[in-house]
């Protein structure tokens, strides 16, 4: 695990494999370092310390991917796993991915076969070079089996286990419902960090100016992502209608989310957790990686189109917002199945795939 979105989905694996007694070391990256990008997480997610971090930092993709191969490569040789389980899309799982591949260990991806299709996004590239170094892929949803299919990849391999971030939603929403004891003023969710919406002054100048001019009618709550802060301020712009705060620690978050008016996002993860949560989601792309949610979710894409924002925010203001439904086995259980799996696969027995490590 490397980054935010990352431990959200190892946490109920490592606790399971955990349950059942099977052995595991937990690695961190530690592409996310700061304490709110990434201990308080750990502390909600209730994820052991690390058994290795190796703490690479920020830097260009190159660098970021360079500097986990080269310190996670030393990982394998000492702990000589039967499998290296990696999570997502970021740089971190990319990176894992190619030295376990190199190595002759097997990989398993978790959360495989999302394709945007946008070669642009970091993450595609990312998704695309995992699946294919990858032994064992698990999927969220059937549309990213399909994408599997259609890329070649043998059926054999794909496993159509549900998505596992929705096992660590499921387990801590009790927690969240209690946070949130007293009456509230309505207020909508904003989360930011796309480079293609916050690296363009223009562009992020745009956004915060629809932004605000919703901060009129309805309070906006703004967890800034530190990428984000930093082109913020760099911005100087006065943003009294925006309630900016730190990144929160994911119960707070969580609490936050499930009694929003509306989300409004460019994350990833965001879109399918207002779907589970059946809160209203505006995405700020052109596309999504998770189709899902908008097809069977609450998810409406708005790409740039601002025009098309303000409406949309205003249908959900007016009581209208489009209503979904909790896509298949998204219950709570995926990190379930997918030990059922790793632990079936016997992946010691087959030597003949490991070369001498
Ligand atoms: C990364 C992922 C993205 C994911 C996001 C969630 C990639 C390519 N991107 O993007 O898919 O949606 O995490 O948060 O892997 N920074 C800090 N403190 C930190 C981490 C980052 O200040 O703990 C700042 C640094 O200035 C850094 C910048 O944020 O340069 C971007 O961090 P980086 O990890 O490169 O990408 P994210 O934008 O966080």
């Amino acid at each position: 695990m490397g980054a935010r979105p990352n431990f959200m989905k190892l946490a109920p694996l490592a606790h399971e494999l955990t349950r059942r007694g099977t052995p595991h070391v937990i690695v961190h990256t530690g592409q996310h370092y700061d304490a709110d990008m990434s201990d308080s997480f750990l502390a909600s997610l209730t994820i052991p310390k690390p058994d290795f971090n190796l703490a690479v930092g920020s830097g260009s993709h190159a660098q970021q991917t360079a500097a986990v191969m080269q310190r996670f490569e030393p990982v394998c040789l000492e702990t000589k796993p039967d499998i290296v389980l990696v999570y997502g899309d970021v740089n971190s799982t990319v990176a894992a991915a190619l030295v376990a591949a190199k190595l002759g260990i097997r990989v398993g991806h978790v959360e495989a076969g999302l394709r945007s299709r946008d070669w642009a996004m970091p993450e595609e590239i990312n998704r695309v070079v995992t699946d294919r170094l990858s032994d064992l892929l698990f999927t969220p949803s059937r549309d990213a089996g399909e994408n599997l299919r259609a890329e070649g990849v043998p059926a054999e391999r794909v496993h159509f286990v549900g998505n596992i971030m929705i096992d660590s939603l499921v387990a801590l929403l009790p927690k969240a419902r209690k946070q949130n004891g007293g009456a509230h003023e309505p207020y909508a969710l904003v989360t930011l960090h796309r480079p293609a919406n916050v690296d363009d002054p223009q562009r992020l100048r745009e956004l915060l100016d629809a932004l605000a001019e919703l901060g009129h009618e309805r309070k906006i709550v703004f967890p800034v992502h530190p990428r984000t802060r930093q082109r913020i301020d760099g911005l100087g712009l006065p943003l009294r209608e925006l309630q900016l705060c730190e990144p929160l620690p994911y119960v707070e978050f969580l609490a936050l989310q499930m009694r929003a008016t509306a989300t409004l996002t460019d994350s990833g993860g965001i879109q399918e957790e207002s779907t589970y949560l059946g809160v209203p989601c505006v995405t700020m792309r052109h596309n999504t990686e998770r189709p899902i949610t908008v097809e069977c979710g609450t998810n409406i894409l708005v790409a740039d189109d601002l025009a098309k924002l303000r409406g949309e925010l205003a249908k959900i203001l007016a009581g209208n917002a489009k209503r979904g439904s909790i896509p298949p086995l998204w219950d709570g259980r995926a990190s379930q199945r997918i030990a059922d799996i790793i632990v079936g696969a016997q992946l010691h027995c087959d030597a003949s795939r490991t070369r001498e490590l």
